[in-house]
């Protein structure tokens, strides 16, 4: 189970993805089905999802640079804290 975790979120790990895309693989069965609280739309800084990413939060996993390299993350952060102002423009 963990393995085959881990396996799907480092098959994600492409440079071409975009970080809407990183979000869909890896966060989004969290994060849209109320096991995670709603991330989008929230006007959190980037730094804010790169540090609960990768310590984990309570029930939250953190993702290893293995898992979830850095630039992957960064794009998932920018994607994120951006959301709310793309929508409203
Ligand atoms: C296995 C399910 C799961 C996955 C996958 C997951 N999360 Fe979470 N996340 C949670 C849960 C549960 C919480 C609530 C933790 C708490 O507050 O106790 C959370 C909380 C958070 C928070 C804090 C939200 C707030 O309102 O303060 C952030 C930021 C976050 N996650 C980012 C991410 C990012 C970025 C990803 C993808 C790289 C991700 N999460 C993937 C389950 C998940």
């Amino acid at each position: 189970m963990l393995f085959m975790s881990s396996a799907a979120w480092s098959q994600s790990a492409n440079d071409w993805e975009s970080g809407e895309q990183i979000f869909g693989k890896i966060c989004q069965y969290c994060h849209t089905q109320g096991v995670g609280p709603v991330l989008t739309d929230r006007n959190l800084p980037p730094v804010y999802f790169t540090t609960i990413a990768r310590n984990g939060l309570n029930a939250m996993p953190a993702f290893r640079p293995t898992e979830l390299s850095a630039a992957d993350l960064e794009k998932v952060a920018a994607y994120l804290s951006q959301s709310a102002s793309e929508r409203n423009q």
